[in-house]
């Protein structure tokens, strides 16, 4: 573990530890080539960390509506997923990341674009405040899309596994995903094999994306700690 310090011993803001490690992430952006981005509040620091690289770099795939919209906003030429063989890097938030490097991501909606350009990428560059780290993945609702039709089947399964399971709002009515479809926000669950819980549940017909990253596990982490930006090699 490598350790960066905060040599002003400031009192960082959850915000500014998310800005830190936005901006420590451009040491592993590849100049010349294309990046993978994923999508939430802490990439969005990132995103505007990368405009000052924007001249270095081909462009971006992106993982949301949201990100490719902030990128392009920014002079960032956005390339579509098929139209990239592979990425050497993919830079993105979690909601939880464990000691292996496995996560919970999805708080955003954005999970199936995010495991998709993961996938494509050779390594994944988890950005998190300290707040992210736990010792055992479920504690944060568990975000799970799905195919509608199948909402109440697939709460039945979670239910049988003693958890809890809200289907997510937005403005009263179910949010629609990118990609329109329901997520569904599970409790109550302690994933301790994080490979074998993804495996299990993907295999449930309705699911289209369960939230646990662990075959799209993180190589690195730069988490932001009081102190200064802490780099995990898993
Ligand atoms: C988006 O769908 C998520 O996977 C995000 O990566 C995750 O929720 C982290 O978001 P924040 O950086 O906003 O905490």
């Amino acid at each position: 573990m490598t350790h960066a310090q905060n040599p002003a011993h400031a009192v960082l803001s959850q915000d500014d530890l998310k800005t830190l490690v936005g901006q420590a992430a451009l040491q592993y952006v590849v100049p010349g080539e294309i990046v993978g981005v994923g999508t939430g509040s802490t990439v969005n620091k990132f995103i505007d960390a990368l405009a000052s690289m924007k001249d270095q770099i081909k462009g971006a795939v992106s993982s949301s509506v949201a990100s490719t919209e902030r990128l392009q906003a920014l002079g960032i030429t956005v390339f579509d997923c098929n139209d990239v063989a592979e990425l050497s890097v993919y830079i993105d938030g979690a909601d939880e990341v464990d000691h292996q490097g496995y996560m919970i991501k999805g708080g955003g909606a954005a999970l199936t674009r995010e495991k998709i350009v993961a996938a494509q990428s050779r390594q994944f560059v988890c950005i998190a405040d300290e707040s992210k780290l736990v010792q055992t993945l479920g504690k944060y609702p568990l975000p799970v899309e799905v195919i509608p039709m199948a909402v109440k089947r697939i709460t039945r399964q979670f239910e049988a596994m003693g958890a809890n399971v809200v289907l997510r709002l937005a403005g009263g009515m179910p949010l629609l995903t990118d990609n329109g479809q329901y997520i569904l926000d599970v409790t109550g669950l302690h994933i301790t094999d994080p490979l074998g819980f993804e495996s299990q549940v993907n295999q449930w017909p309705g699911v289209v994306t369960v939230g646990v990253f662990a075959f799209q596990k993180a190589q690195v982490c730069l988490l932001g700690t009081a102190s200064g930006v802490k780099t995990l090699s898993f």
